[in-house]
Parts: structure tokens; sequence; C-alpha cells
């Protein structure tokens, strides 16, 4: 029961955390499907006009994933796969791809 609460006590001080919630890298891989084709399955891109993701700043990619999504950065490839992006999903792609390669 103590674990319990303080597993409880310690979930919402995370997500009270101001600056930046870490995503859940395993839920953003399952979503992350769609990225493959153009930025890798390992985060490396094969294409030499696709960035590399893997290893980037977690925070630096929830904010262009953001920016893409609700159209304040315009490149035609990426704004159908945010799209459908919700905040979740952004920090748990972050997670995902911030966490490839190290
Ligand atoms: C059709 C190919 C394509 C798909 C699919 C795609 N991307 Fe991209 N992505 C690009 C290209 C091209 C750029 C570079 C855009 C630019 O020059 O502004 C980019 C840029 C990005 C950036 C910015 C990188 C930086 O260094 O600023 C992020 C983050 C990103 N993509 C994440 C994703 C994620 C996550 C997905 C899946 C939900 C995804 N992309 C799906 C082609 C794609």
């Amino acid at each position: 029961m103590k674990k319990i609460i303080l597993g409880v006590l310690l979930a919402s001080a995370c997500a009270a955390a101001p600056a930046f919630a870490a995503g859940d890298a395993a839920a953003g891989k399952a979503k992350a499907g769609v990225c493959f084709a153009c930025h890798g399955p390992d985060g490396i891109s094969k294409t030499d006009t696709n960035p590399n993701l893997a290893g980037q700043k977690a925070a630096y990619l929830v904010a262009q994933l953001k920016a893409f999504r609700d159209g304040k950065r315009v490149n035609p490839m990426m704004t159908a796969p945010t799209k459908p992006l919700t905040d979740a999903d952004i920090d748990n792609l972050a997670a995902f791809f911030s966490g490839l390669g190290k």
C-alpha cells in the first residue's frame, strides 16, 4: 500500500515538472512506423535530404513536431505524418528517437 501511494506521488510529481514531461519510448516506437520510411528504423536517414533523428534532444524533437503539426514550420513531407499526433504521441515519439543510438 505504501509503495502504491509513493508511486502515485512520484507520478504526479513528474507530471507536474514544468519544463518537459518525458515520454514513453515504447509507446513512441509503436507510433513510429510511418516515420521509419523517411528517417530510418534506427533514426538514421538513408536519404541525404531527410534529417537523422537518433540521439537528438527530446525537447527539440517535441518543439519541431509541434511546429510541423501546427503549421509553424512548413514542409510538405512532414505535414501529413504530424497532423494526427496528440501532444502525448509527440512526447513519446521524441523519447523514442532521442533514445536511439545511445
Ligand atoms: C515522407 C517522408 C517523411 C516522413 C514520413 C516523416 N518525415 Fe520527418 N522529416 C522529413 C523531412 C524531409 C524533414 C526535413 C524538413 C525540413 O527541411 O524542414 C523532416 C524533419 C523532421 C524533424 C525535424 C528535424 C530537425 O533536425 O529539425 C523531425 C523531428 C521529424 N522529421 C520527425 C518525424 C517523425 C516523428 C515522423 C513520424 C511521425 C516523421 N518525421 C515522418 C521527412 C519525413
